[in-house]
């Protein structure tokens, strides 16, 4: 058996993290856990798998990243200028609150279709070509287009085309199939447990997903030939994602 062990501040990290005007950050990214991908600092794990999404399309001529990881004070400076260039109504859609932002957590990338200028807060992603194409294959290495429009009235946030969260596979597919936002999914996978898992098959795994709430802290079990993922959800609890293979 193994035993992993959940502490308090376990809450606030992690791929799954939910970050909104709601719940701000609590634990910032540490500057060890990133790494410079297309002149952006960006979590590691999204580093490796964006460019591996890239390796795949051949798309490194016609898409980038154009941002990335921003600190509290770089997400409070563009607030700021949004509000004097753009004015309340336009800001509040488009830019989350410093302390707020999910580029805060190195989990988030801005995508624009290269072309010679490039709007900073608005770049066109289009929903054709070879944007489409990264979108669709996204979903299968762990990223959700997070803002879309018909959720606006949940994330506060406009339809961002361009804004793409890692959440980890699957449950970036288990997203997108039962067309729940980060907000909806954590609220969907309170309902499972360790004796009733919410249950993703693919072809090589069996996974089981579930819903811990962490008081102080927790000790759970499994047998060793399960592999455990942690994640926070940034408000009382975690998920775990156990991974078996199948022979
Ligand atoms: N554009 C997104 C909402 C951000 O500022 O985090
Ligand atoms: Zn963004």
């Amino acid at each position: 058996m193994q035993t992993i062990q959940i502490f308090k501040n376990d809450i606030y990290k992690g791929h799954l993290i939910l970050v909104n005007q709601d719940h701000p950050i609590v634990s910032p990214i540490s500057f060890n856990e990133m790494v410079t991908v297309m002149d952006q600092k960006i979590h590691r794990d999204v580093g490796r798998l964006l460019l591996k999404i890239f390796d795949d399309l051949q798309c490194h001529q016609e898409i980038i990243c154009t941002s990335g990881y921003r600190s509290s004070n770089e997400q409070s400076v563009l607030y700021e200028s949004s509000l004097k260039d753009y004015g309340q109504e336009y800001t509040q859609k488009y830019v989350a609150l410093p302390h707020c932002s999910e580029h805060e957590t190195g989990l988030a990338v801005d995508m624009a279709y290269y072309q010679e200028s490039i709007d900073k807060i608005c770049p066109e992603f289009f929903y054709d070509g070879i944007c489409q194409e990264f979108r669709d294959l996204s979903y299968h290495y762990g990223f959700i287009e997070r803002y879309s429009e018909y959720k606006q009235h949940i994330t506060h946030i406009g339809k961002e085309p361009w804004h793409f969260r890692y959440v980890g596979y699957p449950h970036s597919c288990i997203m997108k199939e039962e067309n729940l936002c980060l907000e909806e999914y954590h609220e969907f996978i309170k309902q499972y447990s360790l004796y009733h898992p919410y249950i993703y098959g693919d072809t090589h795994h069996i996974i089981e997903i579930f819903y811990v709430p962490i008081y102080d802290q927790e000790t759970l079990c499994f047998q060793d030939d399960v592999c455990i993922q942690v994640s926070g959800n940034n408000m009382d609890g975690v998920i775990i994602t156990a991974w078996r293979t199948c022979l």
